[in-house]
């Protein structure tokens, strides 16, 4: 039996009695627990196989709620809440000591974000407590932007996947830590930073090398398919360096005739690149079913959400 439903009554039964319930957001699924019950956080890093050491994400149902879970907001983070909520940013802030060290992986800060999608907004209003809620994937998957991703990773595993359709952007929320009050991007998202920075001015992006004790989980191999999958500039290059061998191609926006091609997506005709992010993800789920040897995925433009397509393609080429 299908463990996807439609009925938030049953997920906010599920979430009372500190079970998991996979959440839709307008980024990709969540799986959810009470962010005050061990045992539903123990189950999340236990269903996930995720370290202990990589914090999960409190969600909230308004900008309202922060209050109760952070102790100081710069001015700037008051900014970009105000102008980005309910919708895909993440603020990194100095968490109050209610919020468990087993969220935060014993750090001070806690992330924090508002998801636009109404049914886990509706949902939220009707608990008590927020939910954390990593990515509904395996440790260094691809994550879920529709229920039956979610169903594949986890069906003998939770007892729920909560409905609310494909999501919209398709890529995981823009993370912005605060030093010295200043924002500095930790994890590129569906939030172009060139939106940001409409609101704040120039906003850094965090180094590679830096980023491992502000951001645990940005190091590691991730968002990726089992296949082989590499990414390029070059496509022509790359098909004939694979020649006779099975082909996957992911491409931007160029439909190419070409026999020694046994499978290809194409993100955007259109070239747009919401368009592209909302469907990344499940174009590597699907690529990755076909048995090919190889996925060659071709390089986006490197500007506003093309830039985090790049930086998840990248993660996913990683061995
Ligand atoms: O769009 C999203 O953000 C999705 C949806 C479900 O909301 N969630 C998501 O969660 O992508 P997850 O757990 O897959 O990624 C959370 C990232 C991790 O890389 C983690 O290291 C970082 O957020 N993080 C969490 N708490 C942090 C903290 N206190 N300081 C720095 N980074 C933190
Ligand atoms: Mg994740």
């Amino acid at each position: 039996m299908s463990i996807i439903s439609k009925d938030i009554s049953k997920a906010v039964a599920l979430l009372n009695q500190e079970e998991l319930v996979a959440i839709p957001t307008e980024t990709v699924y969540g799986l959810a627990g009470n962010i005050y019950s061990k045992k539903a956080i123990t189950s999340i890093f236990e269903t996930k196989q995720r370290p202990r050491f990589n914090p999960l994400i409190v969600h909230i149902p308004s900008l309202d709620y922060l209050e109760k879970i952070v102790d100081y907001i710069p001015e700037k983070a008051k900014l970009l809440a105000n102008a980005f909520w309910p919708g895909p940013i993440t603020l990194v802030l100095k968490k109050k000591n209610t919020i468990p060290d087993i969220i935060t992986a014993g750090k001070d800060t806690v992330a924090v974000r508002v998801p636009n999608h109404p049914t886990t907004l509706e949902l939220l209003n009707q608990l008590s407590f927020p939910l954390a809620a990593p990515s509904a994937n395996p440790f260094n998957r691809i994550s879920p932007t529709k229920a039956v991703h979610v169903e594949d990773y986890f069906k003998e595993k939770i007892k729920m996947v909560l409905d609310g359709g494909p999501c919209k952007s398709g890529i995981e929320s823009t993370i912005i830590g605060f030093e010295n009050d200043e924002p500095i991007i930790y994890r590129l998202g569906s939030t172009p930073i060139e939106d940001l920075e409409n609101i704040v001015g120039k906003i850094a992006i965090k180094n590679k090398k830096d980023i491992a004790p502000d951001a645990p989980g940005m190091l590691e191999r991730h968002y990726a398919p089992k296949t082989k999958t590499i990414l390029t500039d070059n496509l022509q290059k790359a098909i004939k360096d694979y020649k006779g061998r099975r082909i996957g191609l992911l491409l931007y926006d160029d439909l190419l005739n070409d026999e020694i091609i046994d499978f290809k997506i194409v993100l955007s005709k259109e070239k747009n690149l919401q368009e592209a992010a909302s469907k990344l993800y499940d174009a590597l789920h699907q690529l990755d079913k076909e048995d090919l040897d190889i996925i060659i995925a071709e390089r986006l433009p490197d500007f506003g959400l093309g830039k985090s397509i790049n930086d998840r393609l990248s993660r996913a080429t990683k061995n």
